[in-house]
């Protein structure tokens, strides 16, 4: 049952049992796995701490969130990151932090992260290409981070960056976009606390086809913003230049906030289909800011949403 999530159990607990066998069948190797095992070891957890973020949200399986992906470096159908990606070396991994920081450097992920409470966020998530998801992320605050490098008062935006490798990577042997993928925001989205860093979903490892090690996740914006492993972050103060505007300025803004009232050029954004409903599943209302207008309004006031879309 994908029912009511309850905190303290885990994804095993509140997906779907076929998926759940599936992948359980997967890890054990077919055939070993027994039904008394349900209840036995579960997958390495991360042990995050549970918050009251997205309590109620009807979750999307695990499967649903692993196999439905939008990853262009491992090519541009929905399952293809999950095939490919699995090859990716994730460990060690760094992050280059540079412009306007007191602190650069090239950091050991561990040694950037080392301390930090990592936190459960369920979060609706919602793709450009009018999908849906609600997603049991793990991870912490971007501004913690931001506060351990200490970002001068001149910075304005901070753009990242994601990896490239193409011998891993083998959707960057074309130039589908001009990599690595760019991402990002202003200061005071960067400084939300809604944005986090994900390290995990479902109180396991990020999945390499979900961006891991590290992605960042803004849930009141399109999903697209929400870049996957990420190797680099610079402080600026000028707006840096993101993939998706560079691929095509007229289709995606900067800011990209969920917006139903502003449609696609080619389709409406007033709804949405949600993974995992089924084909003749009802689209639903697509939400302003995708459900956040009460937290982050406030960035935007005084702004036309139609002209800074
Ligand atoms: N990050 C990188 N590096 N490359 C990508 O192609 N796709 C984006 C975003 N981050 C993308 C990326 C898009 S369009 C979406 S909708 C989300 O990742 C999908 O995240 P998910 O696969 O975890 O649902």
């Amino acid at each position: 049952m994908a029912g009511r999530y309850k905190s303290d159990l885990k994804w095993s607990d509140v997906t779907p049992k076929g998926d759940y066998m599936n992948r359980r069948q997967l890890m054990a190797g077919a055939g070993a796995l027994a039904l008394g095992s349900i209840a036995g070891p579960a997958m390495a957890s991360l042990g995050a701490k549970k918050t009251s973020y997205g309590r109620g949200l009807e979750l999307n399986s695990f499967e649903d969130i692993t196999s439905y992906n939008n990853f262009y470096e491992f090519g541009t159908g929905k399952d293809d990151p999950a095939r490919n990606a699995r090859g990716l070396t994730t460990d060690p991994w760094s992050i280059q932090v540079d412009g306007l920081v007191d602190r650069p450097g090239n950091y050991d992920l561990g040694d950037l992260t080392k301390g930090i409470t990592l936190e459960e966020r369920i979060y609706r998530f919602r793709c450009v290409e009018a999908w849906s998801m609600v997603v049991p992320w793990v991870g912490f605050e971007l501004a913690d981070l931001l506060a351990r490098v200490g970002v001068q008062p001149s910075a304005k935006y901070v753009a990242f960056e994601t990896l490239v490798r193409p011998e891993e990577m083998v959707g960057q042997r074309r130039p589908t976009l001009d990599w690595p993928y760019r991402e990002g925001l202003t200061i005071s989205e960067a400084m939300h606390p809604l944005t986090i860093m994900a390290t995990g979903l479902y109180d396991e490892p990020m999945p390499n086809q979900n961006g891991a090690p590290i992605r960042l996740v803004v849930p009141w914006k399109y999903g697209f913003k929400s870049i996957k492993s990420i190797v680099r972050i610079t402080l600026a103060d000028k707006r840096p230049p993101i993939s998706w505007q560079m691929a095509n300025g007229r289709e995606y803004g900067f800011f990209s906030n969920v917006n139903p009232t502003v449609d696609h050029p080619r389709w409406s954004q007033a709804t949405e289909r949600r993974i995992g409903g089924g084909l003749f599943a009802k689209r639903v209302p697509t939400l302003m800011f995708n459900g956040y207008e009460k937290e982050v309004a406030g960035l935007y006031a005084g702004m036309d949403l139609t002209v800074n879309f």
